[in-house]
């Protein structure tokens, strides 16, 4: 990782500055026993901005008199100025059912998730949820997401083109499900369904900032036909950055299915793999039931898995086991998910105060310092843009959040009483409200804010 400035670029946009409390992980503190070598903490810190990217993070005091030029610095008092947070699994199309009943994963699939992404053909109903989903993300800090999207390419194209509007770094793809779902949902077959999601990849991938996934929902919405043209859809694009997404493991009844539907694999992780699936740009949602050899397949192909904290209390799941999804001589590369509408809230710090509730209920808990590293850095490794996007460091893009510390009159009130950073982010996780973000930059520019009359800005309509 860079630490050294950037050279500014005469002819480049005017430099920014971001001036306060600044936060960033530079290490793994999963695997490094120095925790304190995992983080950089400037109580006064100021991050330099250039065109999008950081050119230089520091003390203020010593980083400021290097740019005699910075005259526009926004300032945060009683704030922590951390990375965009990385949300590793979403499902945009479901914020119009957040919050619905259901018994099972599957029951509650059945009665909202799916009658709900069956209205997503409607171009102009998606363009209103998208809209929605994209206010609410960057509303919580949110600037790079891992998105499902449905069936339909109206789906996808609504998607992507909010994303171009604010800028943001936004991975997504048609969902591929040809079997086990209602009809209105169905690809009509799997040689379609393939060719839609190559036309609207060759479309979208690495337009602006915008990446492409493959993304079968899970094994048992798909025939083996379509997971086999899927894996090959993957395999052929996997070398310009083209993801896969998918579900795996999340419930034991799930699991049982899968096994029914390929009684030839090995376990959940096989039917994947034997599809070409599995590889280093695949991330995996929920993972909660897993077998010790399926993460050695996991770690060993360098696949990103996201916990859903919020979704798997909600759906009543499994509990993710992150000491074995960490295990020193095999960790998987993990971050955090929303989940949304199975989880919650489109908070990625609520998620974190969720995290904690399942480590302990595995009998142990999960520190902030732990839990904010794998909704930031932790997420972009997930996502194998740990060098771009994750961190307040030279050269990486210029995505951040500012979370407030004092959000409310009592948390005011009990920041009193924590004396650390990760114990006051500890508080924020555990009681933070939902205004918890006072402002979020996209490449530089102060998408959200607060405050502002108009909280929400798309990129074209402000200067860098
Ligand atoms: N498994 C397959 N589809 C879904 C979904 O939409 N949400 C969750 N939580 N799990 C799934
Ligand atoms: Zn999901």
């Amino acid at each position: 990782m860079h630490t050294a400035p950037l050279p500014v670029n005469p002819h480049g946009s005017p430099l920014k500055g971001i001036r306060g409390r600044i936060l960033t992980f530079k290490a793994d503190p999963f695997i490094n026993d120095d925790e304190e070598a995992c983080y950089d903490c400037h109580d006064d810190g100021l991050i330099v901005i250039q065109d999008g990217y950081i050119v230089a993070a520091g003390d203020y005091n010593a980083t400021a008199p290097e740019y005699p030029h910075l005259r526009d610095i926004d300032t945060y008092p009683d704030a922590v100025i951390m990375p965009g947070f990385v949300d590793c699994h979403t499902h945009y199309v479901q914020s119009p059912m957040i919050g619905s009943y259901g018994k099972t994963l599957l029951d509650w699939l059945d009665r909202y998730a799916y009658p709900t992404e069956a209205r997503l053909s409607d171009k102009s109903l998606a363009d209103e949820v998208a809209r929605e989903f994209f206010r609410q993300t960057l509303a919580q800090g949110t600037t790079t997401a891992n998105v499902f999207a449905t069936t339909f390419a109206t789906s996808v194209n609504a998607f992507f083109e909010e994303s171009e509007r604010y800028d943001t770094r936004m991975i997504c793809g048609k969902v591929l499900q040809d079997r086990n779902l209602p009809e209105a949902l169905k690809d009509p077959s799997a040689d379609e369904s393939i060719a839609v999601a190559e036309d609207l990849l060759r479309k979208w991938h690495r337009r602006g900032r915008q990446l492409y996934a493959v993304a079968p929902r899970f094994a048992p919405t798909s025939t083996p036909r379509q997971l086999e043209l899927a894996g090959e859809l993957y395999q052929r694009y996997i070398d310009s950055g083209v993801y896969m997404h998918t579900h795996l493991d999340e419930t034991q009844s799930e699991i049982d299915w899968v096994a029914q539907l390929f009684p030839g694999a090995a376990n959940y992780t096989d039917v994947y793999r034997r599809h070409g699936l599995v590889d280093r740009l695949s991330v995996m949602a929920h993972c909660c039931i897993v077998g010790e050899d399926e993460w050695q397949t996991l770690h060993d192909c360098g696949c990103g898995v996201a916990h859903c904290p919020s979704s798997n209390l909600f759906l009543g799941d499994g509990e993710f086991d992150y000491r074995a999804a960490m295990k020193r001589s095999r960790p998987v590369r993990a971050g955090i998910g929303t989940d949304t509408g199975g989880g919650t809230s489109f908070s990625m710090i609520r998620q974190l105060g969720d995290a904690y509730k399942v480590a302990m209920l595995r009998q142990g808990g999960l520190s902030a310092l732990k839990s904010f590293y794998m909704a930031t850095r932790g997420g972009a490794g997930a996502l194998h843009l740990e060098n771009t996007i994750g961190s307040i460091a030279p050269g990486f893009e210029a995505d951040i959040a500012v979370v407030d510390l004092h959000p409310s009159e009592f948390v005011e009130w009990r920041m009193k009483y924590a004396a650390t950073i990760f114990e006051k982010l500890f508080v924020i996780a555990t009681l933070g409200p939902d205004n918890l973000i006072r402002a979020t930059y996209v490449a530089g520019r102060k998408v959200y804010d607060r405050t502002r009359g108009q909280k929400w800005m798309y990129a074209d309509d402000m200067e860098r």
